[in-house]
């Protein structure tokens, strides 16, 4: 049986196919998705892209395209917060209560869950895909599944750059 969720996230997916197909820049894409999110999935009150800066060394996120309130770390190095665990690993971070993981970098006294998503380009880590939750464990599988086909389109975008 589809749950209200599932139903949610089927929509979002169909609604970022049409948004993939319809811009031609990432950079279009990244904002287009960040406002989807934001506005179609009722839990994800923060959604933002941090991408790696150029050239920069020691590597750098640096926030792109978000939809909530302004955060205060605008660049984040790889050893910092859980977008640093993510980018470093080049894996999926989910964190269902983010008062109980030591690497979490507050950015809301609101936010509960959070779950950082890593955008590949040929291979690489390139940036993520962030997204902060005012609810406890906001992110199913289902939702990561979401969350990584977003990542995985802005990745495939910006691999035609
Ligand atoms: N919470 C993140 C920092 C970014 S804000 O959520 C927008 C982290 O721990 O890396």
């Amino acid at each position: 049986m589809l749950t209200a969720n599932s139903r949610k996230i089927d929509e979002a997916r169909k609604a970022v196919d049409t948004l993939y197909s319809q811009t031609t820049t990432s950079d279009a894409l990244m904002e287009g998705v960040t406002l989807l999110l934001n506005q179609h999935m009722l839990k994800y009150n923060w959604v933002g892209f941090y991408m790696l800066e150029e050239g920069a060394d020691p590597p750098m996120l640096v926030l792109g395209h978000f939809q909530g309130a302004m955060t205060p770390h605008t660049r984040i190095s790889l050893h910092q917060g859980i977008c640093g665990a993510a980018a470093s690993s080049g894996k999926t971070v989910v964190v269902h209560d983010v008062q109980k993981d030591p690497r979490y970098l507050a950015c809301s006294v609101e936010t509960k869950s959070e779950i950082v998503v890593p955008v590949f380009v040929h291979g690489k880590v390139a940036g993520e895909l962030d997204i902060d939750s005012h609810f406890l464990a906001a992110f199913t599988d289902e939702d990561c599944e979401l969350v990584e086909y977003c990542a995985a389109l802005v990745g495939k975008r910006l691999e035609k750059k």
